[in-house]
């Protein structure tokens, strides 16, 4: 070990930086750690770094040579190191060179101060205005010295002049962002700078935003994945895949509040804009007849002034059984059923008669989406009757996070001696206060009982009775619980497929 300990310094006191390097990098790591070893490969690491540099040299060459002499020092003398040679660089407008250092600055320490603020200096140089904004204003608040606050607030652009959002990025970009993905696991410093670059210029491609969020979530850097999540979520129109990765990792941190607040916020937004209600004193039937001529505008009216509609004889009653004989014949007692799994796609596909897929394709809807969507058997009795989640008032845009649309297919009748489901007319696209039950957190989800007496004064609670072949649709903000009395003696069986705009869907059915 000495040996080539003695070896590395050896060539460095010659100036031959780069085989000092090469016997450094061969040092164990086992006594990488003693202070003495550890200043040793310090004094190599950063002359190696500055000679690489200062060759000019570009390519592969380079960067193996800065990613094994920034491997064999400290995090501390690597985010010093590359801190001042991000300065350097900054100092002499070599902006691409100097985000290339800010990278490796941010990626030894990605909590450390200086290295967030030099990132987000050059990432503003290099035309990221996106980027810049977010990490600035992860600093914002810890910055206690006045010129560095003006420069941070004049690098948080308005989400206004953000460029994220466009159809059209350019080849450079999209070449930036496929060579960040290529990097991700070698070399994460290199990845970085590959996705800053993707995310900038004049049509950039906004995942590189997001993918740098997605490592810095990795790093335990909360407060900056967040941000950056935000920011994309902000700023563009097709904004579930970044309010998902916003919203796990909020459920990660056990921040659960400020989650549900913004599930709440987003989600009224999103269904609103997908079905927008209709004019208070607009009036529809929520049941009508698959047969009727008008039956697609039938159905968008009820949607828009109920929230939901119950469409009568919608499927072929030949399709509900080949389903329900394929899903029960074998454990005819179970309670779940996953569509994905258990239901082959030609079968799932017959389910979806025209109308309704000329419902779904109106609003621009994909799916199901295999995550949510699923299948119950209730049956009446105490079991049913203390699943609070079931009985209880809910909003399914809230459960899942999802502006969606629930095809609620039963597969028995139900409504009469069998339970059915009760719902109240959705004519605000809110999401309505929870419940709040500090001993069961999971009661968050129902609406609090006060709300649900006041709607159902209003308006009335509805209890539609159901035949194999209905189809009942609905808004993800229509409160809605299974509906059990104590008449009721028979099991009910349904499906639950659920249905998003594109950039909700969570993982696509399979196609058997
Ligand atoms: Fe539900």
């Amino acid at each position: 070990m000495l040996e080539t300990l003695n070896l590395a310094i050896e060539r460095y006191n010659a100036g031959d930086f780069l085989e000092a390097l090469r016997f450094a990098s061969a040092v164990p790591e086992a006594v990488r750690a003693e202070p003495a070893v550890t200043a040793m490969l310090a004094t190599v690491g950063a002359g190696a770094i500055a000679a690489a540099l200062a060759a000019e040299a570009h390519g592969e060459t380079m960067d193996a040579v800065l990613e094994q002499a920034t491997a064999i020092v400290s995090r501390q003398v690597a985010v010093v190191t590359w801190s001042q040679v991000t300065a350097e660089r900054l100092n002499r407008a070599d902006h691409v060179v100097a985000l290339h250092a800010a990278c490796f600055a941010l990626d030894a320490d990605p909590s450390d101060l200086t290295a967030r603020a030099l990132f987000a200096e050059c990432a503003a140089r290099v035309d990221a205005p996106d980027v810049a904004a977010s990490v600035a204003h992860t600093l914002l608040a810890r910055t206690t010295n006045a010129p560095m606050a003006e420069r941070l607030r004049a690098l948080m652009i308005d989400a206004r002049d953000s460029r994220l959002d466009t159809d059209q990025a350019s080849p450079e970009a999209i070449a930036w962002h496929n060579e960040g993905d290529a990097w991700r696991g070698a070399a994460p410093a290199r990845a970085i700078f590959s996705k800053v670059m993707a995310a900038s210029g004049a049509l950039p491609v906004w995942q590189g935003v997001f993918d740098i969020g997605l490592m810095m979530a990795a790093r335990g850097q909360a407060d900056l994945a967040l941000a950056l999540f935000d920011r994309v979520a902000a700023t563009i129109r097709r904004s579930g895949i970044a309010e998902h990765a916003h919203d796990q990792l909020l459920t990660k941190l056990g921040r659960f509040g400020e989650k549900y607040e913004r599930r709440m916020r987003v989600m009224s937004q999103k269904v609103m804009a997908l079905v927008p209600p209709a004019d208070p004193a607009a009036v529809a039937d929520w049941s009508l007849d698959a047969t009727r001529p008008d039956a697609l505008a039938g159905s968008l009216a009820a949607l828009r002034t109920h929230g939901f509609v119950l469409v009568v004889g919608a499927i072929d009653s030949a399709a509900i059984a080949e389903v329900a004989a394929a899903v029960f014949a074998e454990t005819p007692e179970r309670r779940f059923v996953d569509p994905n799994r258990d239901i082959p796609a030609p079968a799932r596909e017959r389910l979806l008669a025209p109308l309704l897929r000329q419902v779904l394709d109106a609003l621009q809807l994909v799916g199901p989406d295999a995550a949510t969507s699923h299948g119950r058997q209730v049956f009446p009795g105490p079991e049913a009757d203390q699943d609070s989640l079931t009985i209880a008032y809910h909003q399914d845009s809230l459960a899942f996070y999802q502006p969606l649309l629930n095809v609620w297919i039963p597969l028995d009748p139900c409504g009469d001696d069998a339970p059915g489901l009760a719902l109240l007319s959705d004519r605000t696209r809110h999401i309505l206060p929870g419940r709040r039950d500090a001993q069961k957190p999971s009661d968050s989800e129902a609406v609090d009982f006060e709300v649900v007496a006041d709607l159902i004064r209003e308006n009335g609670e509805i209890v539609p009775k159901m035949q194999p072949g209905d189809a009942l649709l609905f808004l993800g903000t229509v409160p809605h619980r299974t509906f059990l009395s104590a008449a009721m003696t028979k099991p009910r069986r349904s499906l639950e497929l659920r249905f998003v705009p594109a950039d909700w869907l969570m993982t696509p059915m399979s196609a058997a």
